[in-house]
C-alpha cells in the first residue's frame, strides 16, 4: 500500500493510472479536489478497490495521521500542491498555506507515523516529494542545464513555495532521519493536463477559433517531458533511490514557446485540419497565435541534465518531444468530453458521477 497525496491532479492521476496498470499493490490517494483536481481522471478505475480515494488536506493533520495509521503505508508520494505559476503572481497565499505550511504539516503526520513503524518497516519506508525544476531560477542561453548541485534560485510565488517544501524534506532528513528522496522535474505535458497550462491551453484554444496567447516574444525556453516518463521515473526513485537524495528528471527537450505552439499548429493541421474559409483555402491553426504581455519575472529558460538518475537508476524518457506530443494531441482530439467538463465546471460534480459509494470518508464538495 502507498499514499499519494494529489492524486487526482494531472500528473499524480497519471501516476495512479499508471500504477495500478504496472502492480497490484493499492493506493490512497488523498486529494483536497482543488480546482485542479478531476475525479475525471480516474473514471477507468472508479470501480477498482485497490484505489482509494479520500477527499481531504494535506494540512489535516488528524485526517492525515488517521489514514496512515489506519492503512500503514509503506511509501508516501507527495505530488498536492498549487501548481500554476500565473496563478501564484495573482494570489500567492494559497501556494504558501497548501506547499509550505501543507508539506510541513504532511512531513509532520509522516514522522509520527514513521516513529511509530517497528524497525524493518521503518527502515523501508519512503517519502518523495515531488518537486520542479523551477526552484533553480533562470538559466542564461549558454549556460548548461541544471544538476543537482545547482544552486536555488526561485523567482516566481509558486517556485519560492516550492523551494521551501524541498528544504523542509530535506531538513526533515537530516533532522529526525525521515527516509526522504525529492524529485525536481521539468515542464510535462500529456493527457490529463488542465487547460490553463500552456500546451492544453493551446489545443483547446485552437479548436474553439480563439487566439493562441503566447507570452512577451515567445523565445523563452522550456524542457518538455512526456507525463509517462515523469511517472516512470517517480517509481524508479521510489524503488531504489539513495535515501537523501535528490534526483532531477527531464526530457532533454529544450524548446522556445514559440516553436511549441507552431508544433502544436502544425499538428492539429493534420490530424484535424480546419474547414475551407470564405477564400476557399484551408487556413493553418498557426494564423491564430497572438503576442499579449509577458508574464511578471518570467524565467527565460529552464533545462535539466537528468544524468544523474539515468546512471545510477537507469531511467531514460522513453518518447520523443514528436512522439509524446502526437500522443497528447491525439489524447485531447479523442476525449472531447473531459475538456467540455473541465471548460463547464461539470467535473466538480465529482460524487454524484464517479464515486458515489466508494469511500466513506469522502464529503460533499
Ligand atoms: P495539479 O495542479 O494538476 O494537481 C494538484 C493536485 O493537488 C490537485 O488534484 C489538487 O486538488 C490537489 N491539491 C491541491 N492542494 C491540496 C491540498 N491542500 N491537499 C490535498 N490535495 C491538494 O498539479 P500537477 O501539474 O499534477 O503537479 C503535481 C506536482 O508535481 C506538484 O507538486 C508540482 O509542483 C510538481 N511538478 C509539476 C510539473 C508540471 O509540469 N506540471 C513539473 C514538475 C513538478
Ligand atoms: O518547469 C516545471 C513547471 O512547469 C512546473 O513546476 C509547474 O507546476 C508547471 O505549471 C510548469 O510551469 P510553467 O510556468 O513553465 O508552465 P505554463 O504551462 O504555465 O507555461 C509554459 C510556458 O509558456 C511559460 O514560459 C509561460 C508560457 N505561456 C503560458 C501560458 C499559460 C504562454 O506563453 N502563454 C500562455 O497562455
Amino acid at each position: 500500500m502507498i499514499l499519494v497525496t494529489g492524486g487526482a491532479g494531472f500528473i499524480g492521476s497519471n501516476f495512479v493510472l499508471d500504477w495500478l496498470a504496472q502492480s497490484d499493490e493499492s493506493v490512497i490517494n488523498l486529494d483536497k479536489l482543488t480546482y485542479a483536481g478531476n475525479l475525471d481522471n480516474l473514471s477507468t478505475i472508479a470501480n477498482d478497490s485497490r484505489h482509494i480515494f479520500v477527499r481531504g488536506d494535506i494540512g489535516d493533520t488528524a485526517l492525515v495521521g488517521s489514514l496512515l495509521a489506519e492503512y500503514r503505508p509503506r511509501a508516501v508520494v507527495h505530488f498536492a500542491a498549487e501548481s500554476h505559476v500565473d496563478r501564484s503572481i495573482l494570489g500567492p497565499a494559497a501556494f504558501i498555506e497548501t506547499n509550505v505550511t501543507g508539506t510541513f504539516k504532511l512531513l509532520e503526520a509522516v514522522r509520527a507515523y514513521w516513529n511509530s513503524l517497528p524497525a524493518t518497516e521503518g527502515s523501508s519506508f519512503r517519502f518523495l516529494h515531488v518537486s520542479t525544476d523551477e526552484v533553480y531560477g533562470s538559466l542564461e542561453p549558454d549556460a548548461p542545464p541544471f544538476t543537482e548541485t545547482t544552486a536555488y534560485a526561485p523567482n516566481s510565488p509558486y517556485s519560492a513555495s516550492k523551494a521551501a517544501s524541498d528544504h523542509l524534506v530535506r531538513s526533515y532528513h537530516h533532522t529526525y532521519g525521515l527516509p526522504v528522496l525529492t524529485t525536481n522535474c521539468s515542464n510535462n505535458y500529456g493527457p490529463y493536463h488542465f487547460p490553463e497550462k500552456l500546451i492544453p491551453l493551446i489545443l483547446t484554444n485552437a479548436r474553439a477559433g480563439k487566439a493562441l496567447p503566447v507570452y512577451g516574444d515567445g523565445q523563452q525556453v522550456r524542457d518538455w517531458l512526456y507525463v509517462g516518463d515523469h511517472c516512470a521515473a517517480i517509481r524508479r526513485v521510489l524503488a531504489d533511490g539513495r535515501v537523501g537524495e535528490v534526483y532531477n528528471v527531464g526530457g532533454w527537450n529544450e524548446k522556445t514557446n514559440l516553436d511549441v505552439v507552431r508544433s502544436l499548429c502544425t499538428m492539429l493541421d493534420l490530424l484535424d485540419p480546419k474547414q475551407p474559409g470564405m477564400d476557399g483555402a484551408v487556413h493553418s491553426y498557426a494564423e491564430q497565435i497572438t503576442f499579449v504581455e509577458d508574464r511578471p519575472g518570467h524565467d527565460r529558460r529552464y533545462a535539466i541534465d537528468a544524468r544523474k538518475l539515468e546512471r545510477e537508476l537507469g531511467w531514460r524518457p522513453a518518447e520523443t518531444f514528436e512522439t509524446g506530443i502526437e500522443k497528447t494531441v491525439r489524447w485531447y482530439l479523442a476525449n472531447e468530453e473531459w475538456v467540455r467538463n473541465v471548460q463547464s465546471g461539470d467535473y466538480q460534480n465529482w460524487l454524484e458521477k464517479n464515486y458515489a459509494g466508494r469511500d466513506q470518508r469522502k464529503e460533499r464538495p
